[in-house]
């Protein structure tokens, strides 16, 4: 393989954009380096690598606090790495601030639309911004406010919106100068599971039909594991698995069997029994439920519960199911995502409510 001319920062022994034979290639859409964020005495995203290729869609899975929108923020150039690099399109983040800003989109985990304005005008503000002429910014209005379904309400003022259409007007808002990349952060944090649904298949139709490549953050398993191709969980600023949420669940070894224990204090003693006898391939715990992984688990109940049994645990039930990006995280980080989502509906219902007033 020749390579004619390398364009674009890149860094490391990784060019970003080359061409081979007059075709222009690009390896990766966004690339980090051993990238770090530190406030004060908080390691909010510690020494992250990871490559994004061109029309991929990528998500960030984690919970409150994982240092999700502080890596989305170093990469859309809203605050400088503390250690390590990125490049975004072929832009150094911090060097090429302006190119990378040329080629982004982004929705912020708060919604920023100014309410007193109508949709309409919050688009052509935006368009303003990035220097778009009169005649562009209308056509290009018109066919964000189509993609999104909002032609209808586009002269309605903001405060009168939906939270589900306030969102979808930033989705808009963010594609109006054409992005190479666009950057969601919790793109349906708080909105009804319908609302939700139909949020995801905008989302879907930009990556697939637009050829846009997506980096959005969220803490619900299941957009990560409907929408992305690949995902990187993220703990503690840290990644502690990136894989497609197929590899990832079926790097657990099979079916997940849940056993609600009697009483609490029987969990060290079931989960060694377990593993002593070698007939679960990773078993975990929370509050007073043991979850064991298992080939053929309709077949391994009967043997589970009598091993349970033997070792004199009395189990008030039992299940089986496939396993969830949930079993993922729970696996690598000891503790559950899900206890914080019922909270995180609520705080955002506030926002969107307290915006209003
Ligand atoms: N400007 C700041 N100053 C000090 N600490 C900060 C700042 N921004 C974020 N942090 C801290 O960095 C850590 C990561 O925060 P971040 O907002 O990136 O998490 P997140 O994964 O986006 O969480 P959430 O799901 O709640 O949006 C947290 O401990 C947070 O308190
Ligand atoms: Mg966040």
């Amino acid at each position: 393989m020749i390579i004619d001319k390398v364009i674009g920062e890149g860094f490391g022994n990784s060019s970003i954009i080359f061409q081979i034979n007059k075709k222009t290639i690009m390896l990766y859409a966004i690339e980090t380096s051993g990238i770090t964020k530190q406030f004060d005495d908080i390691t909010a995203v510690n020494k992250v690598s990871i490559s994004v290729k061109p029309g991929e869609l990528f998500g960030l899975l984690g919970p409150n606090g994982a240092g999700k929108t502080t890596l989305i923020n170093m990469l859309s150039t809203m605050t400088d790495p503390s250690g390590g690099s990125a490049a975004v399109w072929g832009f150094d983040v911090v060097k090429n601030a302006d190119m990378v800003r040329q080629s982004i989109g982004v929705v912020f985990q708060d919604t920023t639309l100014d309410d007193r304005l109508t949709g309409r005008e919050n688009l052509d503000l935006h368009g303003r911004l990035y220097g778009l002429d009169g005649k562009t910014r209308k056509k290009r209005i018109e066919e964000v406010l189509s993609l999104v379904e909002l032609t209808d309400r586009a002269d309605a003022l903001v405060k009168t919106y939906s939270g589900g259409m306030m969102r979808r007007l930033e989705i808009a808002r963010g594609l109006m100068h054409h992005p190479h990349v666009l950057f969601l952060d919790e793109p349906t944090l708080g909105l009804d599971p319908q609302t939700r649904i139909h949020i995801w298949e905008y989302i879907k139709t930009l990556n697939k039909e637009e050829g846009v490549t997506i980096m959005l953050t969220t803490h619900y398993m299941e957009e990560a594991d409907h929408l992305c191709d690949r995902i990187a969980i993220i703990d503690h600023g840290e990644i502690v698995a990136l894989d497609s949420p197929e590899a990832m669940k079926n790097s657990l070894g099979g079916d997940v069997i849940t056993l609600e224990l009697e009483k609490p204090g029987d969990i060290a003693g079931l989960c060694s029994a377990y593993q002593k006898n070698g007939c679960a391939n990773i078993v975990s715990q929370k509050n007073n439920e043991v979850f064991i992984t298992v080939r053929d688990g309709e077949r391994q109940i009967p043997h589970v519960l009598a091993l349970a049994s033997n070792a004199g645990i009395p189990i008030i039930s039992v299940s089986l199911r496939k396993p969830t990006l949930d079993d993922v995280f729970l696996h690598h980080t000891g503790k559950a995502i899900r206890d914080k989502e019922a909270g995180e509906v609520e705080r955002v219902g506030y926002i969107i409510r307290s915006r209003r007033k």
